[in-house]
């Protein structure tokens, strides 16, 4: 039960959610995993499907994750029980919070790993330990990296240890603060390599394939990972937001605030492919390069342009930073539950949080080398860890959060919290009682291997 009686910390400044929720979003998802999985599936039309995914599923459900938060004013565990008993309905739905907490846990375990990737990839830049004339040589660069556990393991410790360091100062000091001078400093970067892409020479090639709508490069596999990502890509269903909306004031709008962390969110995404795009395409490089595209076919365009190592370095600071403040978000659930239910201080949690991520991260990086035959069904820990959180928890998760806001808590809550006109409101029921459900249902049935498209 809750023990803390005292009026729950707040966001200081007028942007303080709005830049740390964006923060939130914005992350290897975006600058890792959206150019490569948009290289898989063909490009333009497959950037449309995900338009829509994001603005008629994604930001119901961000709507509805925030205003449980605000309501519940607490961890998700909390937050979701306490309004959950405003509405009189049973204990059990607290699960979702349980969850939800769960699942942002279990993505930063395997999360720091390749933010460790994007921290030791400015330094080998830095330090000219990325050199080759190949792709074979780029890829001996990678595995020669994850074959070290010591190396490796340092990297993402490091991600570790930075993350808690930040979490544990605090909402104000530490998480707010921080993400004040890394967005506008992030912003800032990914216009320098736009810039720099603009002038690379495949620029046009690169706004072609991000833009051009060709029906037939669009798979029915590739609109389902345009949903699944559509989830991860905005933080949903992993405590992250929710938590981060129990800080929200009252005053400010939900809507309006969702919607401005997916349109950042999307614009980030689409300006990477600006940044990454031009260089692959200037080097006459393969878009469908898959997971390895920015640690291997990135640094060797970089290298045979001018200036390339200048703006190499760049773009793996602009990444690292991304990670950090999405891997702040992830712990964020768990400290507040922690400090509320256990009667911990911020940096107690913080480190206490930390070793247990620390042992489990550290499985999770020896899957590249001395635990990489540690499998169970073909995976590995790495490969199941995000294997169960974005074909499961997740899924799961936000099915969970949208059926609890269609149809088991009472409306009231969700007109107070959302406070919308009442043909917005209709909308956003709309969407949560039948859209969200039944796409989260149709990936979760292709995930089971029920269906397979
Ligand atoms: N949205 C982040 C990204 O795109 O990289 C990933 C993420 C952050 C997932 C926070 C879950 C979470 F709770
Ligand atoms: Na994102």
């Amino acid at each position: 039960m809750t023990t803390s009686q005292q009026p729950r910390v707040q966001w200081l400044g007028r942007w303080g959610f709005l830049l740390a929720a964006t923060g939130s979003a914005v992350g290897l998802g975006n600058i890792w995993k959206f150019p490569y999985i948009t290289g898989e599936f063909g490009g333009g039309a497959f950037v449309l499907v995900y338009l829509v995914c994001i603005f008629a599923v994604g930001v119901p459900v961000m709507m509805t994750e925030i205003s449980l938060g605000r309501r519940g004013r607490g961890s998700p565990v909390d937050a979701i029980r306490r309004v959950v008993n405003e509405s009189d309905r049973g204990s059990v739905w607290s699960l979702v919070g349980w969850m939800g907490m769960l699942c942002g846990f279990m993505v930063l375990s395997f999360y720091v790993v390749v933010a460790g990737w994007s921290f030791a990839y400015v330094w080998k830049m830095l330090t000219g330990g990325i050199s080759g004339t190949s792709v074979d040589d780029m890829v001996a660069v990678f595995t020669a990296h994850n074959q070290s556990p010591i190396s490796l393991g340092l990297w993402s410790t490091l991600v570790t240890v930075a993350t808690m360091f930040i979490v544990g100062k605090g909402v104000q000091k530490g998480i707010e603060r921080s993400v004040g001078w890394m967005m506008p400093g992030l912003v800032l970067m990914l216009l320098l390599l736009i810039v720099y892409g603009f002038f690379s020479g495949g620029f046009g090639e690169a706004v072609r394939f991000l833009f051009a709508f060709d029906a037939d490069s669009l798979s029915s596999a590739g609109m389902l990972a345009a949903l699944g990502h559509a989830f991860f890509t905005l933080s949903l269903a992993s405590g992250a937001i929710l938590t981060y909306g129990s800080y929200l004031p009252k005053s400010a709008s939900i809507g309006r605030t969702a919607i401005g962390v997916a349109i950042a969110d999307t614009v980030v995404a689409l300006m990477a492919g600006l940044a990454i795009f031009p260089a692959i395409f200037a080097n006459g490089m393969d878009p469908g390069e898959g997971p390895g595209l920015i640690f291997m076919s990135l640094p060797l365009a970089f290298q045979s342009m001018p200036l390339g190592t200048l703006f190499g370095v760049l773009f793996f600071i602009m990444l690292s930073m991304a990670a950090l403040t999405s891997s702040i978000s992830m712990i964020e659930a768990t400290l507040s539950w922690l400090c509320d239910n256990k009667g911990l201080s911020r940096p107690q949690a913080a480190w206490s949080a930390g070793i247990v991520l620390w042992l489990i991260s550290t499985l999770a990086m020896l899957s590249f080398n001395v635990g990489a035959d540690w499998t169970l069904g073909g995976k590995n820990f790495f490969d199941w860890l995000d294997y169960l959180t974005s074909r499961f928890l997740m899924p799961l998760g936000g099915l969970g959060m949208v059926v609890l806001a269609g149809f088991v808590l009472k409306s009231q809550t969700f007109r107070d919290e959302l406070a919308l006109p009442p043909v917005l409101y209709a909308a956003w029921l709309f969407m949560v009682r039948y859209v969200s459900p039944l796409g989260i249902v149709v990936i979760f049935i292709n995930a089971l291997g029920l269906y397979q498209v």
